[in-house]
């Protein structure tokens, strides 16, 4: 496994270390779902692996070992299965019973069948009381949690957009003088997080996958995709809440599937982290 080390100076009481992991997108079916979701798991885990499906457990297995042995918490920004099946979460309640993680949901926590509806509330609502029961400790749609003076929360953004409750939830959180990480799938929109993430490609055909990308930066591609990632104003709202927010101090992201570090406008850094299925993580030591 790949290890990125990362140093945040956001004002921790005294140093301390996490591990930042996210789209590890297990792939298990079996026939208490049905052959469909069989047949499911066995292509998308080989076009995730280059054919290789036992290294999606194997990654994950040497994550969550890591963790205990380093005795560090894992915050894992989303996508830690690829679609709902009894076999996948079975296997997160396992995993997660056994190490200490703090988790964001990512789309594909919801994901039926990957891709084959429009997911939003709705769509979630069909699976989300079986997925929450499958991560032990945590509330995947909005958490805090304080680690060694940081205020930690977890936001579950991951169709591009934010839900009025989260977003009030969110302000009491930034309201007193404890430094805040904010934890989602979906990085959020900036300047310098869009270049980042759009060099070299054709603006014409690519997709910035982030939350809060302006209109007219999508309407630049006529990739069908866009549609999905056009920001509601609550949103944008919340974007430039983010931005004007001082005790917010840093984002830690996924969805992506590659690492990359860039920063909001408002200047405070966004560490996004690469697909867990290629076994590379973070380790991110806060200041
Ligand atoms: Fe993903």
């Amino acid at each position: 496994m790949r290890i990125r080390t990362i140093e945040l100076n956001i004002g921790a009481e005294k140093p301390f270390t996490v591990l930042h992991a996210s789209d590890n997108h297990l792939c298990f079916a079996d026939l208490r779902d049905n052959e469909r979701k069989v047949n499911l798991g066995i292509s998308r885990a080989n076009s995730f692996t280059g054919g290789n499906p036992e290294r999606l457990p194997g990654y994950a297995e040497e994550l969550f070992a890591l963790a205990k042995e380093k005795g560090e918490t894992v915050i894992y920004t989303g996508d830690f299965i690829d679609f709902v099946s009894v076999a996948n979460l079975e296997y997160a309640k396992k995993l997660f019973a056994g190490a200490d993680v703090f988790m964001a949901a990512g789309n594909h926590e919801y994901s039926l069948y990957v891709g084959e509806a429009w997911e939003d509330e709705d769509y979630k609502k069909q699976s989300f009381n079986d997925v929450l029961a499958a991560f032990p400790g945590n509330n995947i749609w909005y958490d805090e949690r304080v680690i060694g003076g940081v205020k930690f929360v977890a936001i579950d953004n991951n169709y591009y957009y934010i839900m009025p409750e989260q977003f009030e939830r969110f302000r009491v959180a930034c309201s007193d003088d404890m430094p805040v990480v904010l934890c989602v799938h979906t990085p959020l929109y900036s300047e310098n997080t869009y270049e980042t993430l759009m060099a070299g490609k054709d603006a014409t055909k690519a997709l910035p996958f982030l939350m809060g990308t302006p209109a007219h930066l999508l309407d630049k591609t006529s990739n069908a995709g866009a549609k999905r990632q056009y920001p509601d104003a609550l949103t944008l709202e919340f974007l430039d809440f983010c931005n004007h927010t001082p005790n917010l101090r840093a984002v830690i992201a996924g969805h992506v599937h590659r690492y990359a570090e860039a920063v909001l406008d408002s200047g405070i850094p966004q560490v996004m982290a690469a697909g867990g299925y290629r076994g590379e993580i973070n380790e991110i030591t806060i200041r």
